[in-house]
């Protein structure tokens, strides 16, 4: 558990760190918003795993979450290769969409864990990161399939 909620933390940090450039890079105003709406969340995501943390009374500081350090590099990878033309934004999203759903997966996976411990508090604030870490990817899914991906495969 104390493992899962590092890792986590890691990753969400990461994530803070890393949207800015996502968000400017966004040529669609539209995926644009998602991710100003999901830089918001993430913040608060933060802050729910600081909550986990005191309440397990363990810091949450200590582990360097390597999955999300390769899902970014390779998003940067990515982008830099393709500096503002149609794709763009199909390959955002394809690349924000590995980040959630890696995050689906640890939080799910901690959610359980609080669950079967009997930690019922710590999974509701679990579960709260964890569906909107779910309508993040739907409405990603979303924009890609009305749009985004519509201009990629023309390109
Ligand atoms: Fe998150």
């Amino acid at each position: 558990m104390e493992h899962t909620i590092q890792d986590l933390y890691s990753a969400e940090n990461q994530i803070l760190e890393a949207l800015p450039q996502l968000i400017s890079k966004a040529q669609s105003s539209q995926l644009r918003q998602a991710f100003e709406q999901h830089q918001r969340q993430t913040e608060k995501h933060v802050q729910r795993l600081e909550q986990v943390a005191k309440q397990l009374d363990i810091d949450p500081d200590g582990e360097t979450c390597m999955a999300m350090q390769g899902l970014i590099e390779e998003a940067q990878d990515l982008l830099d290769q393709l500096d503002g033309d149609e794709i763009t934004d199909a390959a955002l999203i394809g690349a924000a969409q590995k980040v959630e759903h890696y995050e689906i997966a640890s939080y799910g996976t901690a959610r359980t864990l609080a669950q079967q411990a009997g930690q019922g508090q710590i999974a509701d604030l679990l579960q709260q990161t964890l569906d909107e870490e779910k309508q993040t990817d739907e409405k990603l899914t979303e924009i890609a399939t009305t749009k985004a991906n519509q201009k990629a495969v023309k390109a």
